[in-house]
């Protein structure tokens, strides 16, 4: 069983969303299996875990270039958001990087709650506006 199975709750509607966070969530579970395993490889970890940050930081930029170009009220509001994410995320690269160890269940389910609230929250509630303007 994957640690975050992709469901209807985290689909938004809007397909290229739906496409990168369903990338964001496939790496986040291929952390769950890796650290699943007996010897758990540390350089494995580290590198699903650039993949991740990689793909959420292109993510950033696809989902505010949406927002930006339907002229969204919460555009500026949405962007400063995603700015702590990415610091957030780097600074568990930074972290991982210095010691491969950080990066534990703790920290793993940190991550998936934060993709969670990414999605299932700020997401939903900025995409709301974009479908009623005929976005997806
Ligand atoms: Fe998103
Ligand atoms: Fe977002």
């Amino acid at each position: 069983m994957a640690l975050m199975p992709w469901n209807n709750e985290l689909v938004l509607g809007i397909p290229s969303l739906d496409e990168q966070h369903q990338t964001l969530v496939t790496h986040i579970n291929a952390l769950g299996a890796e650290l699943g395993r007996p010897a758990a490889d540390a350089k494995a970890l580290s590198h699903i875990l650039e993949d991740l940050v990689d793909a959420a930081m292109n993510h950033f930029i696809a989902e505010e270039e949406l927002l930006n170009r339907h002229g969204h009220p919460q555009a500026d509001a949405h962007s400063k958001g995603h700015s702590g994410e990415t610091s957030s995320l780097v600074q568990l690269l930074d972290q991982v990087h210095a010691d491969a160890g950080a990066l534990g269940l703790e920290k793993l389910a940190q991550l998936k709650d934060w993709l969670t609230r990414h999605i299932q929250v700020d997401d939903r509630a900025a995409v709301a506006l974009l479908m009623s303007k005929g976005a997806a």
